[in-house]
C-alpha cells in the first residue's frame, strides 16, 4: 500500500528542527536561489475581511526539493487568540502531494530576524559592538538572536519601546541569554551609540529621524510591511545605500512605500535587490562611513527554505517520525 501520509507538524517540533543559526542558512541560501533566478515566488496575495486579512504566499526553490505555501492572517483585535498566525502547507513538486502541514509563527519569526541577519552580513561592518533594537516585540527577540550569529563581536545592545517595561525586560532577557551588555534606552539616546540599528515597530510615522543616524550604520527596517507604514524619516533613505528585498514588495508596503509613493526616491535611488547582494552581482558595503539600510518586507522563498529544512530533518529522523501526528487525506481505496 502506498504511503500516503501527510505529516502534521506543530509549533514545539518545528521549534526543535530548526535552531536561529539555521534559518539564517537557510534564508541566505534563499535570497541567493532567488538571486540567480532559480525560485518561483508569485506575488502575495491578499483576502481582506472585516477584522483582518490573509495573505497566501507561494515559493518553489527546486533546489530545496519542496514547494510551499504560507497562509498567514492578521486580526489586531484578536482576543484569545494570536492576532497573526501561520501556517504553511509543504508539496511534492514531483507528483502534488502534500507532504505536510506545519505551523509557521515561530517560523515566521525565525526567517524574518534571519533576513536581517544576511542583510547584515553583507551590509554591516564586520566590526559591529553595538547593536540597538527600536521595538522590543516578538521580532526584536529573533533579530537579536540571529544578528548574534552573523555579527558575534557585539557586545552591547540598546531597546527603545514606546512601552519602557517592555524594552527592560527584553534587556534583561538579552543580558541573560548573551552575556552582554545590555539596557534600555531612548530612541534618541540608543540610536546613534549603535553600528547597527534594527526598526521592528508597526508605526506609521518615522520614529527614527536622520539626525540619529551616524556614518557608517547598518539599518535593518523591518517594521514596515504594508502600505503607509513607516519607521525612518525619508531623508535617511536618501542618504543612504538601500538595500530591499523585492522591489513590488517594497515599493508597496515596505520601508520605502511611503517615499516611493510620495515621489521622493525611485528605484534608480534602491542599490539592489539582497538576493544580487549574496550572489556578487552587486557590492554590499564598500566604504566603512556608509549608511546602508535593508527594508524587508518578508518573501516566501525565506519560508520555502525554513519550512523544506524542517520538513526534511524531521522526516528524517525515525524517532521525530513517530512523534509527528499524520493523517491520510486522500483516503484512496
Ligand atoms: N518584514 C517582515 O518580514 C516582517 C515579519 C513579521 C512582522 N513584521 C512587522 O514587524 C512589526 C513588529 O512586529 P512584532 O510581531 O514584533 O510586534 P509586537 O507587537 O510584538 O512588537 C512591536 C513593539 O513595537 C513597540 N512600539 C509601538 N510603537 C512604538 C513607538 N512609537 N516607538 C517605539 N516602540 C513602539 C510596541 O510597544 C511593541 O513592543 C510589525 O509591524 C509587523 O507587521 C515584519
Amino acid at each position: 500500500m502506498a504511503d500516503h501520509r501527510t505529516y502534521l507538524i506543530d509549533r514545539l517540533e518545528v521549534e526543535r528542527a530548526l535552531t536561529i543559526a539555521d534559518a539564517v542558512d537557510a534564508v541566505e541560501r534563499a535570497f541567493a536561489a532567488y538571486g540567480d533566478g532559480r525560485a518561483q515566488m508569485p506575488p502575495k496575495s491578499y483576502l481582506t475581511f472585516p477584522k483582518g486579512d490573509l495573505r497566501c504566499m507561494p515559493a518553489y526553490i527546486p533546489e530545496m526539493g519542496v514547494a510551499t505555501v504560507k497562509n498567514v492572517n492578521v486580526h489586531p483585535g484578536n482576543a484569545g487568540l494570536p492576532s497573526v498566525m501561520a501556517t504553511i502547507s509543504v508539496v511534492d513538486p514531483e507528483t502534488g502531494f502534500m507532504l505536510a502541514i506545519m505551523d509557521a509563527s515561530y517560523l515566521t519569526a525565525a526567517r524574518t530576524g534571519a533576513a536581517g541577519a544576511v542583510a547584515a552580513k553583507y551590509l554591516a561592518r564586520e566590526e559591529a559592538a553595538v547593536a540597538c533594537m527600536v521595538g522590543a516585540g516578538v521580532q526584536a527577540e529573533t533579530q537579536l538572536a540571529a544578528l548574534m550569529v552573523v555579527r558575534p563581536g557585539i557586545r552591547k545592545v540598546l531597546f527603545c519601546d514606546a512601552d519602557p517595561g517592555r524594552a527592560e525586560t527584553a534587556a534583561q532577557r538579552a543580558a541573560a541569554a548573551y552575556g552582554i551588555e545590555s539596557e534600555s534606552a531612548t530612541i534618541e539616546h540608543g540610536v546613534p551609540q549603535a553600528d547597527i540599528v534594527t526598526t521592528v515597530t508597526p508605526v506609521r510615522s518615522p520614529i527614527v529621524k536622520a539626525e540619529h543616524v551616524r556614518p557608517g550604520m547598518h539599518i535593518n527596517a523591518i517594521g514596515a510591511d504594508a502600505p503607509g507604514k513607516q519607521e525612518l524619516e525619508p531623508q535617511i533613505l536618501r542618504g543612504a545605500k538601500v538595500v530591499i528585498d523585492n522591489w513590488d514588495q517594497g515599493s508597496h508596503g515596505g520601508e520605502i512605500n511611503v517615499a516611493v509613493s510620495g515621489g521622493l526616491i525611485t528605484r534608480d535611488d534602491v542599490h539592489a535587490e539582497i538576493g544580487e547582494v549574496v550572489t556578487g552581482r552587486k557590492p554590499g558595503r564598500e566604504r566603512p562611513d556608509e549608511v546602508t539600510v535593508f527594508d524587508s518586507t518578508g518573501l516566501a522563498v525565506q519560508d520555502c527554505a525554513c519550512a523544506a529544512l524542517v520538513y526534511q530533518r524531521l522526516t528524517a529522523d525515525s524517532d521525530a517520525r513517530a512523534r509527528l501526528a499524520a493523517v491520510d487525506l486522500l483516503r484512496l481505496a
